[in-house]
């Protein structure tokens, strides 16, 4: 039993349909992808009132270093090849996570993160060079729908427009 009441489907989906708009519109302002990150993971964090952590973290020399985000302090560099944003690089997919707790090798940068989706950033050649990471406090928090919305975020951090 999910221990949060999730927004029904059809309206996670419009809400990230309205926010893919709206980060079209900006990114027309520039190509830069920190600034294209720094936009989303503000404009994810206050739609969405489920994200406790929102944001990115980009492989610098073989390493997950932390990227623009919202949300309590986290880890700067995270273990190498360790928790659920590494599974994400490591899988080249996404990874929703219920329960944190039941995830071998999970990396608490925050205690109270309880539910988690990772996935995967591309370039324009389609080379991972980053995750987008959303964390919830509570259990189950990401549905499908969750996973397709921040697919769709993430595939514009690169996009041409
Ligand atoms: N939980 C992540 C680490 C990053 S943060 O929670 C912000 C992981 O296991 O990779």
């Amino acid at each position: 039993v999910p221990q949060v009441t999730r927004l029904p489907d059809a309206t996670l989906i419009h809400r990230y349909d309205r926010i893919a708009a709206q980060l079209s519109e900006l990114y027309a302002k520039t190509r830069d992808p920190q600034a294209r990150m720094a936009s989303a993971s503000a404009l994810l964090h206050h739609k969405m009132p489920h994200f406790f952590w929102t944001g990115f973290y980009r492989l610098e020399g073989g390493d997950l270093v932390v990227g623009p985000y919202q949300g309590p302090i986290a880890c700067m560099v995270l273990e190498r090849r360790k928790g659920v944003c590494w599974a994400a690089v490591d899988r080249a997919e996404p990874v929703l996570v219920p329960d944190v707790h039941a995830f071998p090798g999970h990396i608490a940068c925050d205690s109270r993160s309880r539910s988690e989706v990772v996935v995967p950033v591309r370039d324009a050649t389609g080379t991972i060079v980053g995750v987008l990471d959303v964390d919830s406090d509570k259990r189950e928090a990401f549905s499908a729908a969750e996973v397709e919305g921040l697919m769709k975020v993430a595939a514009l951090i690169y996009a041409e427009s």
